[in-house]
């Protein structure tokens, strides 16, 4: 297959462009290289690199045969969502649609995009399913929620067959440590790397649904290729359907960096910081066939390691 990953030098793009070049596949890259990086991606002669925003793509651009689009372009950031509410609109929801128009412009009949378990705010049970009531508590959210709405839509339209990926705690090689909103196991072993203190918001018991990012590609894989009905929008769960605290992270994670022994910090809760998150993927796995294997565990903080 040929597949247009867009965001695919990002941090989740890249681990799924690597997969879908591993099985065989062609892959188109388009990126800002806003947050992505070059020396994210493999050299490979099935790859081809497109340096452009998403908005502003055009059919023309493509000039072989796509069968399917993996759309994870976005600014992944709750905080940003708040602080430049509209530049993240157009990052996160006209894109969508701008790839859908692509999808149209193109005729292609698969796509798989990001959503987020923002789109579910503060859950009033666990573990949290897709029938779960929809209460985005940020802008993040709400862009998130209104793209699946779009992706169903036309999906009816256009006879479109799209894969919404509810993603909840995505971690990894290649998440970037360095922001106060970066994602808590790279902060914490970024800061362990440097011998450095970290700091707990909260008592260290909230509790995630942490999900390895090549689990969160094989996941895109599985829902590029499900055989689903044209003109449908599966929206799927994507987590380990486990959760773990903080204090536990920080457990596992000091094993694997026996070196380090800096403080760690207690500080406030974060403001509207949820409690407690777990996904339920009976869905994922009856629909996408999706088992993931990387719960946070030993090994997978010795590569985070390094
Ligand atoms: C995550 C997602 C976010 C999504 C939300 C949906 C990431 C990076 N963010 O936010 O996009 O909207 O789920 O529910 O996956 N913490 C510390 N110390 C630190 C950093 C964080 O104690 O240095 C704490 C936070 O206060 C929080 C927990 O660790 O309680 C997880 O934080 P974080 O990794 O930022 O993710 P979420 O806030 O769960």
């Amino acid at each position: 297959m040929h597949i247009l990953v867009t965001g695919g030098a990002g941090f989740i793009g890249s681990h799924l462009t690597e997969q879908l070049l591993d099985t065989g596949n062609r892959v188109t890259v388009v990126d800002n290289l806003s947050s992505g990086k070059l020396s994210n991606l493999p050299e490979h002669s099935n790859l081809k690199f497109i340096q452009k925003d998403i908005l502003a793509c055009k059919a023309e651009d493509f000039t072989e045969k796509i069968d399917a689009i993996a759309h994870l372009a976005a600014i992944a950031s709750v905080n940003f969502s708040w602080v430049q509410p509209l530049e993240a609109h157009h990052n996160n929801l006209s894109a969508t649609l701008a790839v859908i128009q692509l999808c149209e412009a193109l005729n292609i009949s698969r796509l798989v995009f990001t959503s987020s378990a923002a789109v579910y705010g503060n859950p009033s049970q666990l573990p949290i399913s897709e029938e779960h009531p929809t209460a985005p508590i940020s802008p993040y959210g709400l862009q998130k929620l209104v793209s699946e709405q779009y992706a169903s839509l036309f999906s009816q339209k256009l006879g479109l067959s799209s894969v919404g990926l509810r993603l909840f705690n995505v971690f990894g090689p290649r998440q970037a440590p360095d922001s106060e909103y970066s994602g808590v196991i790279s902060i914490f072993s970024n800061a362990m790397k440097q011998g450095k203190p970290i700091t707990i918001y909260g008592d260290g018991k909230q509790t995630r649904d942490f999900i390895y990012v090549k689990d969160v590609a094989i996941a895109f894989t599985k829902a590029l290729l499900a055989p689903l009905e044209a003109g449908s929008c599966l929206i799927c769960n994507i987590g380990t359907g486990k959760r773990i605290s903080l204090l536990e992270i920080v457990d596992i994670m000091k094993a694997s960096f026996p070196q380090w022994n800096a403080p760690i910090n207690f500080a406030p809760p974060r403001l509207a910081d949820i409690r407690h998150s777990q996904a339920d993927i009976l869905k994922a796995s009856s629909v996408l066939d999706f088992m993931p294997d990387g719960v946070m565990n030993p090994e997978i903080v010795q590569i985070l390691a390094g």
